[in-house]
């Protein structure tokens, strides 16, 4: 969809583009910008809204990357986690995202993705933090355990190998300032294959408190000098990216909670690395278009159900309506909403013409918070080493569910 547009007080008159193009394994990727994988959000539905408003500029619009998947449901073929999976007719490069702590079971949903064709690159999951995924040793405290890290990322890239799909890591900086990993799992990464690796410039204890530690990112990308480094954490905007990129020199940016409500700042972003100052700056009437289109999409995703699709997109409605003066009531009734007649009921009833509102509906939103202590198994920072027990509990501690 078209959005309207404004022009920046030109930054730099001169279209000229910011980083070369991103390599990740034999895809290339124009604009060297990320969809950060989340849970509960990146689904097809918020994808293709995301990936229209990036290409809405006659740019590559990006990567975009799907919400993780865990490797036991996977393996089981959970009808839940093989919908996580699933791309829109156009998506291009398709992109998912593996959690997983047993390096038998991320080999073999590793092989059904590649194997089985579902999408052209997979991320592996070592960045969250939340205490059901940390307190089994997964996620941002896996790379803690050095050997368990090693043998997750090989097995994986060894599945996906043969079919000629690159496999990435997503990780934190470590699991608190006293237990920092990044930049040793970096180096590991890089040894065994990997296509590129980003960071969460933030540790687990950190959660997502205070802001991302950018110097993190440019330590990183001192540190690993063959495959790309993405630098994450606190994009809210297009100059934020740029920025990001100047302090770090990092090769591409992952932007998440930044389009949470705003899939079109990937219009700008696509624009800001192509030397463009054009920025989206929607009124009321095209963010009620956006949001009537991503019901649209979710009920498609959930193969008609009307129900599921609303229940998913309300989630959504806050943060869409961020800064505009919509009124109490109609936010209520909009989070609310179960029908798609409902849903366009009670958008007409906004007043549409309300302009951007410039600042208010920019900057922070989505998960924040103060640091927080880490769930992790018992004794899991007294040794890099896994122990025996652990070791034997691992497919135990594979999540069966996805999402979260
Ligand atoms: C709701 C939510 C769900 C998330 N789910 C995942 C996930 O499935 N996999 C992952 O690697 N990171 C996940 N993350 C972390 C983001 O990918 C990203 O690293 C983090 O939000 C920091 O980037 P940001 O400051 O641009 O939001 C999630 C974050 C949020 C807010």
């Amino acid at each position: 969809m078209g959005y309207v547009t404004s022009t920046l007080d030109p930054v730099s008159t001169d279209a000229a583009r910011v980083l070369p193009p991103l390599q990740i394994g034999p895809i290339t990727v124009d604009t060297p910008v990320v969809l950060a994988p989340m849970a509960g959000v990146t689904n097809r539905a918020f994808r293709t809204l995301c990936r229209e408003a990036g290409a809405s500029q006659g740019f590559d619009p990006g990567l975009y990357v799907a919400e993780m998947v865990t490797s036991r449901a996977l393996v089981e073929r959970n009808v839940e986690s093989l919908r996580i999976v699933t791309f829109g007719d156009d998506e291009t490069p398709r992109s998912a995202q593996v959690y997983g702590v047993d390096p038998a079971t991320v080999g073999a949903a590793v092989a059904i993705i590649a194997g089985e064709d579902r999408a052209d690159h997979v991320d592996l999951n070592f960045g969250c933090p939340v205490p059901k995924v940390t307190r089994r040793g997964g996620g941002s405290a896996l790379p803690w355990k050095r050997q368990l890290f090693t043998d997750i990322v090989r097995a994986a890239v060894e599945a996906a190998e043969p079919h000629g799909v690159p496999v990435t890591v997503k990780m934190r900086k470590g699991i608190d300032d006293d237990h920092l990993t990044y930049l040793e799992a970096g180096r590991i990464a890089e040894s065994l294959g990997v296509a590129a690796v980003a960071l969460h410039a933030r540790t687990a204890a950190d959660y997502y408190s205070g802001t991302a530690d950018w110097t993190a990112i440019a330590r990183l990308k001192e540190a690993v000098r063959t495959v790309p480094v993405l630098g994450n954490g606190d994009i809210w905007s297009a100059e934020d990216a740029l920025r990001m990129v100047r302090e770090t020199g990092a090769d591409g940016v992952v932007v998440g909670r930044g389009c949470q409500g705003r899939p079109w700042l990937f219009a700008d972003l696509a624009a800001a690395f192509h030397g463009v100052t054009t920025r989206v700056r929607p009124d009321l009437r095209e963010v009620a278009d956006t949001v009537y289109r991503h019901g649209e999409l979710m009920i498609d995703y959930y193969d008609g159900d009307e129900g599921k699709g609303m229940r998913d997109l309300r989630k959504h409605m806050a943060w869409y309506l961020k800064g505009y003066a919509a009124g109490g009531d109609a936010r209520r009734a909009l989070a609310m909403v179960s029908t798609l007649a409902e849903l366009r009921e009670r958008l007409d009833v906004l007043d549409l013409d309300l302009p951007y509102p410039g600042e208010d509906a920019e900057g922070p939103r989505g998960r924040a918070g103060s640091p927080k202590q880490p769930h992790l198994p018992y004794g899991w920072l007294d040794s890099r080493d896994l122990d025996a027990e652990f070791e034997a509990k691992l497919r135990e501690a594979e999540l069966s569910v996805s999402g979260g």
